[in-house]
């Protein structure tokens, strides 16, 4: 993509050039000078000119384009062994499922010169995954039918960041995530990581849960205020309601608040900020464990 757009630039930049500098050779060299009364000379035409000024140009035109078709070829090759990431945009994180080895994590992790199938989807609005120096750029849609696909084949080791490039909300200048490029070995073992992190313990589990699913990005956990309530002390509160009734925060308060978000809405939070959709994005068993990670923090 760098060398098509570095060679379309040049020849834009040359023929640019070249239609300047005649036009103002001509403006200067031709221009009307006082005394001069006659038309100017009656040209009817050159044929080789006319054949040279076509051709060039024509041919020129047929390269770009063939060199255009090879690289949009590419971009689309589909190669079988790729490794599918599920992208999922959501106000306001990214979250990436590897589907292959279960894993769910908020960095997109790829290994080198291997191809990455995208499936891009959002929990909300429209988002935008935008990784600057991958070149690509895709709307990420909400409703199942609209999953985008993207092919990605990394071709150097590094850190990147993903960007959301669509206005999305009060927290969408922040809505980045670590974009890692690895070797194949570095791969497998951070596969072998994320497997033994989630663990057995439901507590940590249940942070792990939290985390890729996004929630830290507006509930804090030590107390700061952020876009939702903060989890540090939450458990056990005591909560006054949008609708003036008083609720204790308990297991079935935070599953109700997890699940149906807006049916009980604490007082100075508004409603409809947080999405009605991790009944049916997040299994039951991760969210009764991202209640007990809740619980955790007294
Ligand atoms: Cu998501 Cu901007």
């Amino acid at each position: 993509m760098d060398q098509l757009f570095n060679l379309h630039f040049f020849m834009i930049s040359l023929l640019f050039s070249l239609i300047v500098v005649f036009l103002g050779y001509s403006l200067v060299v031709f221009r009307h000078k006082p005394g001069e009364e006659e038309d100017g000379a009656y040209i009817k035409g050159n044929n080789p000119l006319e054949i040279i000024w076509t051709v060039i140009p024509l041919g020129i035109v047929i390269y770009f384009a063939y060199l255009g078709s090879v690289s949009l070829a590419e971009t689309r090759r589909a190669d079988p062994q790729a490794l599918e990431i599920k992208v999922v945009a959501g106000q306001w994180f990214w979250r990436f499922e590897y589907p292959d080895y279960g894993i769910v994590s908020n960095t997109m992790v790829m290994p080198v010169n291997k191809q990455a199938l995208l499936k891009l989807t959002s929990l909300d609005v429209i988002h935008s995954f935008w990784v600057p120096e991958f070149r690509v750029k895709q709307d990420t849609l909400p409703g199942e039918n609209l999953v985008r696909e993207l092919r990605l084949t990394p071709t150097e080791l590094g850190e990147f960041k993903v960007r959301c490039a669509e206005m999305c909300g009060t927290s969408h200048a922040y809505m980045e995530s670590p974009v890692r490029v690895v070797t194949q070995a570095e791969f497998d073992q951070w596969v072998q990581d994320q497997l033994a992190a989630i663990g057995t313990d439901p507590v940590a589990r249940g942070e792990v849960w939290a985390r890729n699913n996004g929630c830290l990005s507006c509930h804090s956990v030590d107390g700061s205020p952020n876009v939702g309530p903060t989890w540090k002390g939450l458990y056990g509160l005591t909560h006054e309601l949008t609708d003036g009734s008083v609720v204790t925060v308990d297991d079935e308060y935070l599953l109700t608040a997890i699940v149906n978000p807006n049916a009980q809405v604490p007082k100075g939070f508004a409603p409809g900020v947080m999405p009605q959709i991790y009944k049916d994005t997040i299994p039951e068993q991760q969210i009764l464990e991202i209640i007990e990670y809740i619980k955790s923090l007294k």
